[in-house]
């Protein structure tokens, strides 16, 4: 087992490029299935989520080859409509096979996944909004079997702006019959990425970015060439991680727009930033001022950038409030911060955090992929050596994290856990 060992108090410096975005890449995947014809993806990065769904693709039938960012799939001879349990188990994303699949076969079956550390992850808006389309689900043993002669377009509103359920009724809508109506949907940038991608195969949709979307029904979809947008998160952790050391750093091929609520926030707590085009310049205050965060869906402050936010905080002047209102738990990287040095208290869904002057390198341990990223920037802020374990969570989402690092200045290293001298905290 990899651990990750950080020297901290090094300001970032220096330039780095964003890669495409996971949580773009992921449904495009998996919209691929309803493709006749080759679908050529740029900037789909190489991340383990990323290769589980690739296995998922491979076990359905299509083809799957790799060349560095680019990505050709070919779906035209699928011959399976399941997601086996072992895929399933591997990756919650595998959930968006439901719609393409049901939408192309009439036919799907996956496994049911399980609550994770981030909270409950329901997927009851998943199977509402097939059942208003039409289909026939059936929930036994684990496993979810939706069968439907051909999906009926219909006028669907969510509970919540739930952006894997707006992404599932989306893929399912698009080879149904007559018109979809989706209301009170997620307007996340990835859900228009989505869009766009299954607009260039022939689909017809309009308002993707807005509360409602408008779904026409086509017969067929048909393969297209199509370049993932960047990656927000991986940027706003960029933009984080700089702030938090003081340094300097050059952000380009991002997407400052899709940015807008942290960028607001990092300049209320001193941070200097830049924007021209698709390029930013990031610049950390001397002395961090508290701002208080409230996650929400997009346009608000991503879910997906709280922790990391937090160990910001954690060495800022001053006591903030952080409310996470879209995950019911997910403060689990709070316990690691307060070993690092960090004063955090959690109620519910609130946490106080009081700046100290200054925090610690400590022995950590990442229990998901956002919360390692929190311990990441807590150790590239914190004085002396992080080591920081369970890695597997950080590498779902950052492609090289340690190699993106050093190009930024940073000391940091990929050890053995031996090589590091330790053992599990
Ligand atoms: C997506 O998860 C992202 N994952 C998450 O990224 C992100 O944190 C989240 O959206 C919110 O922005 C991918 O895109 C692959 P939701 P998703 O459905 O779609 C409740 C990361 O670190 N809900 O918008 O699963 C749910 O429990 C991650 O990259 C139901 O109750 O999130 C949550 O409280 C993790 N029933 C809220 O809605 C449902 O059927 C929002 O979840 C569906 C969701």
């Amino acid at each position: 087992m990899d651990v990750l060992e950080i020297r901290g108090g090094r300001p970032l410096e220096g330039t780095t490029r964003v890669y495409g975005a996971k949580n773009a890449a992921l449904p495009i995947l998996a919209a691929t299935v309803m493709t006749e014809g080759t679908c050529e993806l740029f900037e789909v990065p190489n991340l383990e989520d990323i290769h589980v769904m690739l296995d998922i693709l491979r076990h359905l039938g299509a083809g799957v080859k790799r060349l560095g960012q680019t990505l050709y799939i070919d779906a035209s001879h699928i011959t399976k409509t399941d997601v086996p349990l072992h895929l399933m188990r591997k990756m919650r994303s595998s959930i968006f096979l439901m719609g393409p699949l049901l939408a192309r076969f009439g036919e799907v079956t996956v496994s049911k996944p399980g609550g994770c550390v981030i909270g409950q992850r329901p997927i009851d808006y998943h199977l509402r909004g097939m059942r208003l389309l039409g289909a026939v689900i059936q929930e036994q043993h684990g496993t979810v079997n939706c069968v439907s002669n051909r999906l009926k377009g219909t006028s669907i509103t969510l509970d919540f702006p739930s952006v894997g359920a707006t992404e599932n009724l989306i893929m399912a809508a698009v080879l149904a019959d007559g018109e979809t109506v989706l209301e009170n949907v997620a307007r996340e940038p990835e859900v228009v990425d989505l869009a766009n991608f299954l607009k260039t195969c022939g689909a017809q949709i309009e308002g993707a970015g807005e509360d409602t979307i408008r779904i026409r029904g086509v017969h067929h979809l048909k393969g297209s060439t199509y370049r993932v947008i960047p990656d927000r998160i991986v940027t706003g952790t960029w933009m984080i991680a700089a702030a938090a050391t003081q340094g300097s750093i050059h952000i380009e091929g991002c997407e400052p727009l899709h940015l807008g609520a942290l960028i607001s926030k990092l300049r209320d707590a001193g941070t200097k930033i830049d924007i021209d085009g698709d390029q930013m310049w990031v610049r950390g205050p001397k002395q961090l001022k508290a701002a208080e965060i409230r996650t929400a869906p997009y346009p608000g402050f991503p879910t997906d950038l709280q922790a990391p936010m937090m160990a910001l905080m954690a060495a800022a002047h001053g006591s903030t409030f952080i409310r996470e209102d879209v995950f019911e738990a997910r403060f689990k990287h709070v316990g690691e911060l307060i070993r690092m040095g960090a004063d955090i208290r959690v109620d519910g869904r609130t946490s106080l955090i009081r700046g100290v002057e200054q925090l610690s390198g400590a022995e950590v341990e990442a229990t998901d992929l956002r919360g390692g990223a929190a311990l990441v920037v807590a150790g590239l802020l914190a004085e002396g050596t992080t080591k920081i374990h369970g890695l597997h969570h950080l590498d779902r989402g950052y492609q090289q994290l340690d190699t993106y690092l050093r190009d930024l200045q940073a000391d940091i290293r990929r050890v053995e856990s031996e090589e590091a001298g330790m053992s599990m905290p």
